[in-house]
């Protein structure tokens, strides 16, 4: 069984915790594309893990953790985050393998995306700073540098006039910039004495392994709403989160994904700016803000709250394929007396119940809430379904007819063991054993 788990939402849905969980029924979990812009955490045993770049299969011993041709890597943000991990007791070495296609962070595309947020002003997208968008530029324009470049001997020249001639381009561009093409080279080829083992053909790397008979998990960063081509463009970060992405960003074929769990926050969050029907201005976002702890996971920043949106995860639904949807910290709506949900927009005098693809018509909608009622015994720390107070199993069967898929998973707070999966569902079915 092969399964691939991405966000239904804007990102931070909790995947994380959901690919921790799903872990120790798979050999290998695979990231297909994003950097370390993506913040999944982690709590196991009242510890925190914050990871960014490696999948948070990392924490399970004897899982394979694949980096694939699709997501952009900063060697330096990859060692320290292998150093951060072993310093914690998580041994990294030898169970690590990194696409000798993944294209490569440079020290200009961190300069390059802030000066970039900083000319658009207002019309900021409010990235993670962290130099994603301009690497997949480069890697678009067919002028970026790819893992294996760094190893192969017989191209040595051409990887040191590629280095020359983009640094030496981003430094006109820069301005002030003065980078030293020579000091990049050389901290590429540090980079590379220490990358080389990890290295590998991904695609074949993942064919052998299912024929083997492993099972792979692949893991989404990001959300399907900040999907390059399926999200709220340009608000969106520059990859393929979407299923899609899962052939493209590992070099895997669609037929080697048996089913697709999206994760969805019972309410909605998102951080940075762009499109958000269902937000919450008010007092009500700040008590969503304050109960779910909802500050980024890499930046800190604060993350914009609202009621839940069934036109967005419809979307999800629909692109992904969705099986079912894991429903994550459900106890944060815990002391509410009523709890809105948004079922479609009204634009005018026009009701809309597909999330639309342009700004303008975006920008000129408003919720159409349905209001359901709270619960007054809390979910938090509940770990059977029918043990869930009567209006929150109501809430979810609510949810569940608005998108059209089971909630599969529910879960009840950070802990790893706070979650209800259900006995009757797919993802049961798929959890049979370890490949
Ligand atoms: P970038 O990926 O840094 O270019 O940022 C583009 C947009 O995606 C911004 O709105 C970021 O806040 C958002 N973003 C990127 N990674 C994540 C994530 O892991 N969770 C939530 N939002 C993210």
């Amino acid at each position: 069984m092969n399964i691939a788990v991405l966000g239904a939402q804007w990102g931070d849905e909790g995947k994380g915790k959901l690919v921790d969980l799903l872990t120790p029924h798979f050999s290998t979990v695979a990231r297909y594309q994003g950097g370390h812009n993506a913040g999944h955490t982690v709590f196991v045993a009242g510890t925190k893990f914050v990871l960014r770049l490696i999948p948070s299969g990392i924490l399970h011993p004897d899982t394979i953790c694949v980096l694939g041709n699709g997501v952009v890597i900063d060697p330096a943000a990859l060692f320290a985050e292998i150093e951060q991990l072993e310093a914690l007791g998580i041994l990294v070495e030898g169970r690590l393998v990194i696409s000798n296609r993944a294209h490569l962070i440079l020290p200009y595309h961190r300069e390059l995306d802030v000066l970039s947020e900083a000319k658009r002003g207002a019309r900021k997208i409010g990235t993670t700073s962290r130099g994603i968008g301009p690497a997949y530029s480069d890697k678009v324009a067919r002028r970026g540098i790819r893992v294996g470049d760094l190893g192969d001997v017989a191209s040595s020249a051409a990887l040191e006039d590629a280095v020359r001639e983009n640094v030496e381009a981003r430094n006109r561009l820069i301005g002030e910039s003065h980078m030293d093409w020579h000091a990049v080279l050389d901290g590429l080829r540090q980079a590379w004495a220490r990358m080389r083992p990890w290295v590998r053909d991904v695609s074949v790397y993942l064919a052998e392994a299912r024929r083997a008979g492993h099972s792979v998990l692949y893991e989404g960063a990001q959300g399907t709403m900040l999907d390059i081509d399926h999200g709220t463009y340009p608000y969106v970060t520059s990859s393929n989160g979407t299923v899609g992405g899962v052939c493209t960003g590992l070099g895997v074929p669609p037929r080697a994904i048996d089913g697709v769990l999206g994760v969805t926050k019972a309410y909605t969050t998102r951080v940075g700016d762009g499109p958000f029907p269902s937000e919450l201005l008010d007092a009500t976002g700040e008590r969503l803000r304050a109960a779910g702890h909802e500050f980024g996971a890499v930046t800190g920043r604060p993350r914009r709250c609202g009621w839940f949106d069934a036109v967005v995860v419809r979307h999800a639904v629909r692109i992904n394929g969705l099986d079912a949807v894991a429903l994550t910290k459900l106890d944060v709506l815990d002391g509410f007396p009523e709890i809105p949900v948004c079922v479609g927009y009204r634009a005018g005098d026009r009701r809309i119940d597909e999330f639309p693809g342009e700004l303008g018509l975006l920008a000129s909608c408003s919720p159409i809430l349905e209001t359901m009622p709270g619960w007054t015994t809390p979910t938090a720390g509940v770990r059977r379904f029918e043990d869930l107070p009567a209006e929150a199993r109501a809430y979810i069967a609510r949810i569940e007819q608005l998108i059209g898929v089971p909630a599969a998973i529910v879960s009840t707070g950070s802990d790893r063991d706070d979650t209800i999966v259900r006995g009757d569902s797919v993802v049961a079915g798929w959890l049979g054993g370890r490949g």
